[in-house]
Formats: structure tokens, C-alpha cells, sequence
């Protein structure tokens, strides 16, 4: 660990990148293996498609591709702390982000895993922001990513439906009070007495799997209609929080990046906040709900339409029950589109730099 740093007046978002995995699995596509249509899940959830990793393409491969373009978007500085938020890890034990951090060749950088589900990047997101602040980390990298195809069961259509595979990544580091992409205030949340809302019930120590584990108890499962309910108030109230702190009002706000788990509530959410939903940007109809790469990836996605200096709102509800929202300004960097090809990519994996 670096030695403690002076503590800097604001943290900035200095890099962004993301990644989607070639395969798409159309609605059509599940028609075939579901008792679902391409009507019904347009209408009831907004997505038409989503990305499947490929066979052996794991959570870390996909976040080491992410977060190889958020070092390249910001110019490749030095890191010295990795924050992972998954729900998906390449194993339970050990984490993976020490695993994507050796990958990169950043050294022997602080690294650890995050789980707060689909609120996953945003609690990523705030702990970065306060280890810069404390002076106790110069620049972290945070990284959302999840393959949730391989914990959904394909033949249950309340989950198969909504969820795909992906990874999106930031880096964020000291900065000037007012500088462009500061990021401002940050609200979090949980309620440990929803936990069975959202959960995968075997695989840990409560449910060890074994000779009697069923297909169910290994399998992501979801009470999608109360989820639906917690997940509007929560964003909306947390949202207001962050607002307020951040001395903006609701019409303030340039941009809404709301976890992409449902257009619906993507909707519900912003009538709540009285932001006209056009500006809560969308990326789930393409690559659906990718859990904690969610937020990462649909502001890698609409980046080109953000303008320097825009006010970010960012909020996200997830198992556990977690939620939590943040704000940022937008500051002047170049991002590629996620969609990019791995083999597309222009520069290697870059070589830590002595500081
Ligand atoms: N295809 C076709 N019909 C379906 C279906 C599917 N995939 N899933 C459910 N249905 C049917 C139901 O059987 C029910 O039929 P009925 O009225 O004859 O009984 C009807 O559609 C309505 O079911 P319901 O479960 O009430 O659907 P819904 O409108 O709540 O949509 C979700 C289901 C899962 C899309 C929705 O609840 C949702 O998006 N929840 C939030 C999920 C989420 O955001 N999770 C991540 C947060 S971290």
C-alpha cells in the first residue's frame, strides 16, 4: 500500500471503459426454449437482447477487457487499489480482483471483491471515492462485472429473460473541488431482512452443495414483482438524498443512469423524481440487466451524448436488499464503445510504470 497521501479536495472520474461479450441471445431466441414471447418481454421489460459470455469466458476476463479500456480512457496512471464488485467471481474463494489486477500488471496493488449485488458498482463507486478522500489510496479502479448466465437457470423465464453478461469500469483519483467529473455526494442502503428476495440459496456456508442440493436452490432466483416495488421507492428516495446534498435540483440533472434492470422502472423512477425520462439513459433493450456492470456499461454506452460539465445521476437497487445513488459531473474524456471487439482493441494490456 502507497504510503498515506494528502488528502486531496475532491475525487474525479478520470477514465471509463466497457465490455460486452460477442454472443447475443435474442427474445426469439428464448421463444424457442421459454413459454415467453419477443412481445411480451418487450412490453413487460424493455429488453430485445442480451450478451452471453462464451463458453470459459469468466467474470474476470470480461472485467480485465473493461477495465484494460477505463486505463487506456484515462491515459494509463498508476493504480493502487482494484475494487471488484461482483456476484458472480471466477471462484467463491479466492476473490477475483486480485486475479484482474495481476492480469493488468499493476503490481502488488490492494484488491478485494464487492458484493452488493446490482447495487454493486455504486457501493464500489463510493468506497473509491472515500479511500482517495481519507489520503489512504491516489487512484483506485473500479470494476463492475457479472455473468449472470452462468448462475440463471435457462429454463426459468421469470429470470432468463431479464438477465445478460458484461463488465464496465472506471478509474477515479484526486482532484480539484469543481473540476469536471467530480464526483459529489453518495447515499447507501440495505435491508438484510429482504435478503430472500434475490438470492442463489446453495453454494455457501448456510447451504454447502452437495448429493441433495436440487437445481433450484443453485440457481438465481428472484420475487420479480415485490423486487419491482422495493426497487422505484428505494432508487427514487436515495436519488433525492444525493440531490440534496449535492445542492441540485431535480431539474438540474442532465442525465439519469439508473440501474438497467427494467424500462419500466427506469421510467417510474424518473416520473418520481419529475426528470423527464428522456434523459434516464438506456442501454438494457441491447445487453438487458447485467447486474453490478449495469451503471458502467450504459455510461460507457451513451458517453458521446454526455457533455463536459453535465450533472450525472447515478442510483441502483440490488439483492440483500441494497440500493444506494450517487452524483457526478461529467468530465472531458474519450471512452470506446463497449460493443468492441476484444480483437478490435488498439492497444495491449498496459505495463505498470515505475511512479
Ligand atoms: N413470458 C410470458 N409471460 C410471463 C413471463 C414471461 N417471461 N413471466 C411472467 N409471465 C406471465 C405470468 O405468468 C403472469 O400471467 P397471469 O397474469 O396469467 O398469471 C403475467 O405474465 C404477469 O406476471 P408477473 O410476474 O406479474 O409479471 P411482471 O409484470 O411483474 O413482470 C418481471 C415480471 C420479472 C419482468 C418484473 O416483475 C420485473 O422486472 N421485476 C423486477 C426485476 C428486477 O428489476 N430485478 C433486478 C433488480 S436488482
Amino acid at each position: 500500500m502507497p504510503a498515506r497521501t494528502k488528502r486531496p479536495a475532491a475525487v474525479v472520474l478520470e477514465g471509463l471503459g466497457g465490455y460486452v461479450p460477442a454472443g447475443t441471445v435474442t427474445n426469439l431466441d428464448l421463444e424457442g426454449r421459454l413459454e415467453t414471447s419477443d412481445a411480451w418481454i418487450r412490453s413487460r421489460t424493455g429488453i430485445h437482447s442480451r450478451r452471453f459470455a462464451a463458453p470459459g469466458e469468466a467474470t474476470s476476463d470480461m472485467a480485465a477487457e473493461a477495465a484494460s479500456r477505463a486505463l487506456a480512457s484515462a491515459g494509463y496512471p498508476e493504480i493502487d487499489l482494484v475494487i471488484l464488485a461482483t456476484t458472480t467471481p471466477d471462484h467463491p474463494c479466492p476473490a477475483t480482483a486480485p486475479a484482474v489486477a495481476s492480469r493488468l500488471g499493476l503490481g502488488p496493488v490492494a484488491a478485494f471483491d464487492l458484493a452488493a449485488v446490482c447495487s454493486g458498482f455504486v457501493y464500489a463507486l463510493a468506497q473509491a471515492n472515500a479511500a482517495v478522500l481519507s489520503g489512504q489510496h491516489r487512484r483506485v479502479l473500479v470494476i463492475g462485472a457479472d455473468t449472470f448466465s452462468a448462475i440463471v437457470n435457462p429454463l426459468d423465464r421469470n429470470t432468463a429473460i431479464i438477465f445478460g453478461d458484461g463488465a464496465g469500469a472506471v478509474v477515479v483519483g484526486a482532484g480539484e473541488e469543481g473540476q469536471p467529473g467530480q464526483l459529489s455526494a453518495f447515499d447507501l442502503h440495505s435491508d438484510g431482512s429482504c435478503t430472500d428476495l434475490i438470492r442463489v440459496a446453495a453454494g455457501g456456508s448456510r447451504m454447502p452443495v452437495n448429493a441433495e442440493t436440487s437445481d433450484a436452490d443453485r440457481y438465481f432466483s428472484m420475487q420479480g414483482k415485490e423486487v419491482f416495488v422495493q426497487a422505484v421507492t428505494a432508487m427514487a428516495e436515495s436519488s433525492r438524498s444525493v440531490l440534496q446534498e449535492s445542492g441540485w435540483q431535480h431539474g438540474d440533472v442532465d442525465w439519469l443512469i439508473a440501474h438497467q434492470a427494467n424500462q419500466r422502472i427506469l421510467n417510474q423512477v424518473a416520473g418520481l423524481l419529475g426528470i423527464d425520462p428522456r434523459k434516464a439513459v438506456i442501454h438494457l433493450d441491447r445487453v438487458g440487466n447485467t447486474s453490478a456492470a449495469s451503471i458502467p456499461l450504459a455510461l460507457a454506452d451513451h458517453a458521446p451524448r454526455f457533455e463536459t460539465g453535465d450533472k450525472l445521476l447515478l442510483t441502483a437497487f440490488g439483492g440483500g436488499t441494497t440500493w444506494g445513488a450517487g452524483t457526478l459531473t461529467w468530465p472531458p474524456i474519450a471512452v470506446a464503445d463497449p460493443q468492441q471487439a476484444v480483437n478490435e482493441r488498439t492497444k495491449p494490456w498496459p505495463t505498470p510504470q515505475p511512479s
